[in-house]
């Protein structure tokens, strides 16, 4: 049998995974702060986009991570040198035509495109609810065949990103553990919707979805290593967390966060 590794990484989802449940935030900030230097390397990815990030890091009172992954797996921060990594954002632009995808998908019926600021050049959200699996599939396909090199992920069974076919949460954090020499068999992924899924999907991760999760991600998940938390938001992320000896134990936060987060 191979030895367990050691876990160096944590790559997190926010909404409805480290937020929604404010003493539970706070708990997962109290437990982090404790583990001192010898805690993994913290990654947030989300989709929100990294102004946003960073303002609900602030709200919430979450630790600082060392990066974030934004745009749903578009851009890559690091936080100790306070830029973006470029290299990452230049292997999206291979077939990807952001004009030719808005024009395309703004012709389907009962899709409504987000606001301006979800938007980025690598990014194209959309409000489309309540669709099936196939009709994802369906729009996807439709973009490809109009030669554009683009994945659908759907989300809360409301939110649709378009994105470039090298683009999500999962690619990313691939991409970043390579830049750090950190294997896939030394991190922990947890989220909660249709966006975190290709994170869970990687070879050799060990995963954490809260009692929240939406069916979406499950049905994706199915039987895979996924620890199965009965904890919702970041009560069942620490649950996972110490599941997979992260931590030994949960420390209770001495003071409850200020905001409803
Ligand atoms: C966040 C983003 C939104 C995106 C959603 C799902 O809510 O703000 O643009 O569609 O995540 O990825």
């Amino acid at each position: 049998m191979s030895k367990i590794k050691k876990i160096r990484l944590f790559c997190t989802d926010l909404d409805g995974t480290l937020l929604g449940k404010p003493a539970a935030t706070a708990d997962f900030t109290e437990t982090w702060r404790a583990g001192g230097a010898e805690r993994p390397v913290l990654v947030y990815s989300t989709g929100r986009l990294h102004g946003d990030a960073q303002r609900m890091i602030r709200i919430s009172g979450l630790p600082e991570p060392d990066f974030y992954i934004t745009g749903v797996g578009t851009m890559i921060f690091d936080v100790s040198s306070g830029g973006m990594i470029e290299g990452f954002t230049n292997t999206l632009n291979e077939g990807w035509d952001m004009e030719k995808v808005r024009g395309l998908v703004a012709g389907w019926e009962g899709i409504t495109e987000q606001p301006e600021e979800q938007q980025h050049g690598w990014k194209s959200s959309w409000f489309w609810n309540g669709r099936t699996k196939e009709d994802i599939a369906t729009l996807e396909s439709e973009i490809n065949s109009a030669g554009v090199a683009a994945q659908a992920v759907y989300s809360s069974a409301r939110d649709l990103d378009i994105l470039p076919k090298r683009a999500n949460k999962g690619n990313a954090v691939t991409w970043l553990c390579r830049h750090l020499g950190i294997g896939l068999d030394e991190i922990v992924v947890a989220g909660d919707t249709g966006n975190d899924a290709s994170m869970f999907l990687l070879d050799g991760v060990r995963g954490v979805a809260p009692g929240n999760a939406e069916s979406e991600l499950l049905e994706i998940l199915g039987d895979s290593r996924a620890y199965a938390a009965s904890g919702h938001c970041a009560a069942g992320i620490l649950e996972g967390l110490v599941h997979y000896g992260v931590f030994q134990t949960i420390i209770p936060a001495k003071q409850q966060p200020p905001t409803g987060l």
